[in-house]
């Protein structure tokens, strides 16, 4: 049988084919535009997600016997608003997870209503990026579209309703709502409550491995699939991409360098950090999960190379690289503000302490090390719990770089575990769908059997002290520009 992975991503969709065994049979990806009507906002079409979903799956599976595919699930984008009417269609673009337009909701949300409240009921505090606050602004400065809404939902939901007609969601991705009670795993009345929305405008909530249901015969016939093909709920991107390394079970953890950066640390049971700076999620396993979310990650050296460099040549610029843990310059990747543990959206990018003898290569340099370094800051968060890693896994766009591994390794101070394939959302939906359709157990049952470490990345004590010395001259960077962010917005 096989199974059709749909990563959702914010540049692309990324779609994987799996067999029964686990073994990858194809991956295509389709790109779609990005729109940032004022500095600070982020916007896609739900129409083009959908458009470019169909075009990648019949690609994915041109040349292979489509009568064996039997499921299809998700590693979504999280946080986006997706907001249909009566007839379900799109009321406006989506809202995205990097939008930073929503501050003042979230300092209502967080100020007003408070921490305490939101905590209790959600178990997070609001971010700009989150689902609640951008309800919040569609009401405040949209009214005529807030009218409309009748269905809420998230990007990778929006993709499953279109292929089987079900307005669904799953716990992870509900949770970086803010309108989830993650710990009973159930909407929050209260949230819906100061939202101004009734619970039946939310989607039904099912576990990440749950069927929703089939194919829509019109779409199946489209895809050129059969009819009897299940759809699993799927997960948040960075619950998926920990069900694609193998990070389920207790205390694992996951890097994931996309466009975000992302720190995901698994655990048993629910817990809560006392500042809420880490996010508090369901897993996509049955279980819970602790997260660290940085806005900018693969993002940043995407920039610092297409952008401002104007090449395309990434590993060649890397190559010239040599002396780790002895760069002067620092950079903070904060390019659309900062999600964790910072939050806030005003913060900004910045190369300090450069001199007349400052290389290209030194200035790349600290652009991957800023992102570490910025990992490590939501890493110092889980320590000061008492949570203890020793290793953790790597995935994305950003893992495909033996440089950056080798610099995340070692300012972490952490065993890099590198998976067969760094595709992880994408993975971990084709192994939920795997899951949906009976093949496997549960969600820890298939990771075990198809997740395979090819290789680790050790750090080397000599160059974990350099970089410990650098990280503390880091970490005074952000406070020290703090007050000129908010003079600069
Ligand atoms: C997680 C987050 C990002 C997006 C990126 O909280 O906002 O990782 O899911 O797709």
């Amino acid at each position: 049988m096989y199974y059709i992975g749909v990563d959702l991503g914010t540049s692309a969709v990324k779609l994987l084919l799996m067999d029964s065994e686990g073994k990858i049979c194809n991956i295509t990806s389709r790109e779609y535009p990005i729109y940032f009507p004022h500095p600070g906002w982020s916007e896609q079409k739900p129409e083009d997600w959908w458009e470019q979903t169909v075009e990648g799956i019949k690609d994915l599976i041109r040349d292979v016997d489509r009568t064996q595919v039997a499921g299809i699930s998700f590693g979504g984008q999280m946080h986006g608003l997706v907001i249909l009417d009566e007839e379900d269609r799109v009321i406006r673009p989506a809202l995205l997870w990097n939008d930073g337009r929503t501050y003042e909701e979230c300092d209502y949300l967080n100020e007003v209503i408070g921490k305490e409240k939101l905590s209790e009921y959600t178990a997070n505090i609001s971010f700009t990026g989150f689902t609640a606050p951008k309800i919040l602004w569609v009401r405040n400065k949209e009214p005529e579209n807030f009218a409309r809404i009748r269905k809420i939902m998230l990007p990778k939901d929006y993709i499953a309703y279109k292929l089987t007609g079900v307005h669904c969601t799953d716990v992870s991705d509900a949770s970086g709502m803010l309108l989830f009670d993650v710990k009973n795993r159930r909407w929050s009345r209260e949230m819906c409550e100061i939202c101004g929305i009734a619970e039946d405008q939310l989607a039904t909530c099912y576990e990440s491995y749950q069927c929703v249901g089939t194919v829509l015969p019109e779409i199946a016939d489209l895809l050129g699939i059969p009819h009897t093909v299940k759809v699993a709920a799927g997960a948040g991107d960075n619950a998926a991409a920990a069900v694609g390394t193998g990070t389920v079970g207790d205390n694992m953890c996951n890097i994931s360098l996309g466009t975000s950066g992302t720190i995901f640390i698994s655990s048993k049971k629910f817990g809560v950090d006392k500042y809420n700076a880490l996010h508090s999620f369901a897993h996509a396993d049955g279980s819970y999960h602790l997260m660290g979310c940085m806005l900018s990650a693969a993002s940043c050296n995407k920039w610092w190379m297409d952008d401002i460099l104007g090449t395309s040549e990434y590993a060649a610029e890397q190559a010239s690289i040599a002396k780790l843990g002895e760069n002067h310059v620092y950079f903070l990747p904060y390019l659309m503000g900062e999600r964790s543990p910072h939050n806030n959206p005003n913060a900004r990018a910045t190369f300090i302490g450069m001199t007349m003898d400052t290389t290209r290569a030194d200035m790349t340099q600290a652009v991957l090390e800023g992102v570490a370094f910025a990992l490590r800051d939501s890493l110092e968060v889980a320590k000061s719990l008492g949570i203890d890693l020793k290793r953790t896994k790597i995935c994305g766009g950003g893992a495909k770089s033996p440089l950056w591994k080798k610099i995340i390794a070692n300012v972490l101070n952490l065993k890099v575990d590198v998976i067969e394939s760094e595709e992880g959302p994408a993975m971990g939906g084709a192994m939920l769908a795997a899951v949906a359709c009976g093949e496997y157990g549960s969600v820890e049952e298939i990771a075990a059997k198809v997740v395979k470490i090819v290789d680790t990345v050790e750090p080397d004590p000599e160059l974990v002290a350099k970089y410990d010395a650098r990280y503390c001259q880091f970490k005074e960077i952000y406070p020290a520009c703090k007050p000129v962010f908010e003079i600069i917005k």
